[in-house]
């Protein structure tokens, strides 16, 4: 291959320059900057589904149903399980055709260009680092409530911002460190606490739904689709972009609720994208990825239907709780055993998915790091461990004040409007990836492409106009940070820019 398509179709110093999948995969061969190579599909099925069953099912569930969708939540939730089975049919072939630490990043690296790639990856720190806080906060939350019933209480000022009179979360910060530490002392012991802890999260799923279901009172599904209501005060910039674009008048409840539901429970799938930042260190990843990340899509999408239709079936939708509404619905059924039980399964489950988007927050700024876009330190893996122990222990610390600091809600809808950004690239990417490099064997192919992926780029963008404007602008905000550092650092230090200049032409 000739210098000039090594370095892609743009000038050296371009901002388009793409890096080729054969020098992603090269990268990786580097023993000072290699991962280890240790995870199956199994491995990767267990991590998605750990990471992707979380505060979504838990606690968003009955806030949405009560709010926005009624025992529709239901659909909500297949409207949001399309969008993601959409964009993971693309995430697969790129998973499998360039299996290198990083996800979308790389993925966009060798197929659009190095701009866009920055602009992913600074998107993807802001998903799992936001996430990671907003679960954390979720899972502090579970177990107050928890110590609450044993008689334990934290003092106030100790128990968070969403708390009146409470400053600081201690146990979101607590947590966070300690998954700091399992991730740096390697992967493969944090895999396996992840199988024991998925497989009690999964288990409390199960008892939701077959328990639940002997408690269901069809009266409660009547109306199924409650009839729209409009919204109140939905004119300044807490209302959904789509308001603001079309100037059309956004409604709780009815057929436009269940997508503005669909765009809120989104945050309950997020996480399968996460399998592909650990395609590095899979065994087999042409193989391995898309069963690992569709597998794990389609075995949480089945179990959110079956919550929210027993959950809506069990109280009617007006008299959920927001807190924990899994946990309460069995308590107003009169089975506070099963409450408790529920809670402690949620505060245990949301461990593994704080611990996983935390990976692959690491992984993202490690990748981005080999390639020179962020100061190389960080790419030097622990010479016994053999993990990115210094993005790990960076982030870790400064995710662990957030979560300490900040309140949930003011996260979350951030951290869907950002992945929704990265399945929009995904799916460009394999577009653009077939047309410049068709001769690449891929172990998985995205069916009906550019259909599929072009729907699933309106798909993603409709979810993303559901959201409200105020979250676009702090979308845009944290963009135009990532551009200043592009063009301050990035740009001059990237490794494929260096390679360009050294290049003879
Ligand atoms: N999908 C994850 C959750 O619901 C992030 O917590």
């Amino acid at each position: 291959m000739s210098t000039q398509q090594d370095l892609g179709p743009d000038r050296p110093g371009g901002v388009f320059r793409t890096k080729t999948v054969e020098q992603s995969i090269r990268d990786t061969e580097e023993p000072e900057h290699a991962l280890k190579k240790s995870l199956s599909a199994w491995d990767l099925t267990v991590f998605g589904v750990g990471v992707i069953i979380g505060t979504g099912i838990f606690v968003l569930t009955g806030k949405v149903a009560k709010e926005t969708a009624g025992p529709a939540t239901a659909l909500a939730f297949v409207a949001a399980g399309v969008v993601c089975a959409l964009a993971a049919l693309c995430y697969a072939e790129f998973a499998s055709t360039v299996p290198v630490a990083g996800s979308a990043y790389t993925f966009s690296y060798a197929s659009i260009g190095e701009l866009p790639a920055w602009i992913i990856g600074w998107d993807l720190v802001l998903e799992f680092a936001l996430g990671t806080a907003v679960v954390a906060v979720g899972w502090s939350g579970y177990v107050r409530s928890l110590m609450d019933n044993a008689g334990w209480h934290l003092p106030a000022a100790l128990e968070g911002p969403d708390v009146p009179g409470g400053t600081f979360d201690l146990l979101a910060f607590l947590l966070v460190l300690l998954l700091t530490l399992i991730l740096v002392i390697g992967v493969k012991l944090s895999a396996r606490i992840t199988a024991v802890v998925v497989a009690i999260k999964v288990a409390v799923v199960l008892i939701v739904i077959i328990a639940g279901a002997f408690f269901i009172n069809s009266d409660n599904y009547s109306p199924f689709i409650p009839p729209a209501v409009a919204q109140e005060g939905g004119s300044g910039l807490d209302a959904p972009m789509v308001q603001l674009m079309f100037g059309y008048e956004p409604t709780n409840f009815g057929v436009m609720g269940i997508f503005t539901a669909a765009s809120v429970v989104f945050f309950a799938f997020i996480g399968f994208d996460v399998v592909a930042t650990a395609a590095e260190e899979t065994k087999r990843p042409q193989r391995d990825m898309p069963r690992g990340i569709l597998g794990s899509l389609l075995i949480c999408t089945v179990l959110y239907v079956a919550v929210s239709i027993v959950v809506t079936g069990m109280e009617h939708y007006t008299k959920l709780s927001t807190s924990a509404p899994l946990a309460d619905a069995f308590k107003s059924a009169g089975h506070p055993w099963y409450a408790g039980v529920i809670s402690f399964g949620a505060a245990v489950g949301l461990t593994t998915v704080c611990m996983i988007l935390l990976l692959g927050q690491t992984r993202v700024f490690f990748a981005m790091s080999r390639d020179g876009l962020l100061p190389r330190f960080f790419s030097v893996t622990h010479p016994k461990f053999r993990t990115p122990y210094r993005p790990t222990i960076l982030l870790g610390v400064v995710i662990a004040i957030v979560a300490g600091f900040t309140s949930i809600n003011e996260l979350a809808t951030l951290v869907n409007i950002g992945t929704l950004f990265a399945f929009v690239v995904v799916a460009l990417g394999v577009i653009v990836l077939r047309r410049s490099r068709p001769d690449l064997h891929r172990a998985f192919r995205t069916p009906w492409v550019p259909f599929l992926p072009i729907v699933s780029i309106a798909a993603s963008v409709w979810l993303m106009l559901n959201l409200p404007a105020e979250t676009w602008l702090r979308f845009f905000i944290w963009m135009v940070i990532g551009f200043v550092v592009y063009f301050l650092y990035g740009r001059s230090h990237s490794r494929l820019g260096k390679l360009g200049r050294e290049a003879p032409f």
